[in-house]
């Protein structure tokens, strides 16, 4: 893997999120990275690909940068900036594309770096961390952190995922949090997650605890 190309990465990965307050800020971007290719180690896939999919899978995500999710320019562009053959280009472009959580029936990738970079994104949406993010980005978006009366919609299709309106930060865990787990491709990244989702069950019993006096 060549570092230089790594570091040019993170700094131009790092003009786009610096300051982001929704859980999708520069640091969010280091931990996937780190987390990716340490799996890919383990799962013996190209580290290179790896990191560059997992440094730039956000920069054109549909929630933060809708006006490129389709076209990918900012990957394009930054890809083409570190001067980055055109059939890696293709193989990064192709995770970037698979790598999201859109429902029950989210794409699987098709790559063992794939595979690395969607369980390491979703292991940051786990733990401590995870309920940080959570709350984070459910309050960048109005909605209430939690309310008793809105039930969550559980074990929602893309269809019927993308269409959730109105529910609260809490509802989230329900709604896609607690599904990573089994969703997770690769056998160390289950581990992690079984490991992050008790935690998040006891925040969330401490939490109703005190709710309810
Ligand atoms: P992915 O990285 O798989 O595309 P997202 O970008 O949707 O997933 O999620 C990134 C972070 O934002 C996660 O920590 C997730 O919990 C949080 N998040 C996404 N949607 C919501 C929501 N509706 N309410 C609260 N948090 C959310
Ligand atoms: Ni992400």
């Amino acid at each position: 893997m060549n570092e230089t190309i790594i570091e040019n990465a993170l700094s131009l990965a790092k003009k786009i999120f610096d300051g982001n307050s929704d859980g999708h800020d520069y640091f969010h971007t280091v931990r996937v990275y780190k987390t990716a290719t340490e799996l890919a180690r383990s799962e013996n896939a190209d580290l290179e690909i790896t990191a560059l999919a997992a440094i730039l899978h956000d920069v054109d995500d549909r929630k933060l940068s809708p006006e490129t999710c389709e076209n990918k320019k900012n990957a394009f562009d930054i890809l083409n900036e570190l001067k980055i053959d055109s059939e890696k280009q293709n193989a990064i472009l192709k995770i970037i594309s698979e790598v999201s959580f859109v429902g029950t029936d989210s794409p699987v990738p098709e790559s063992k770096e794939g595979k690395c970079v969607q369980d390491a994104d979703r292991l940051d949406a786990l733990g401590a961390i995870g309920i940080a993010r959570a709350f984070a980005f459910g309050g960048s978006r109005g909605r209430q952190m939690y309310n008793p009366e809105i039930m969550p919609v559980l074990n929602a299709d893309s269809k019927t995922y993308s269409k959730i309106e109105n529910s609260t930060s809490v509802n989230h865990f329900y709604e896609k949090l607690f599904l990573l787990k089994s969703m997770m491709n690769t056998e160390k990244a289950k581990e992690i997650a079984e490991k992050r989702e008790n935690f998040m069950r006891e925040f969330l019993d401490e939490f109703y605890a005190e709710w309810n006096g």
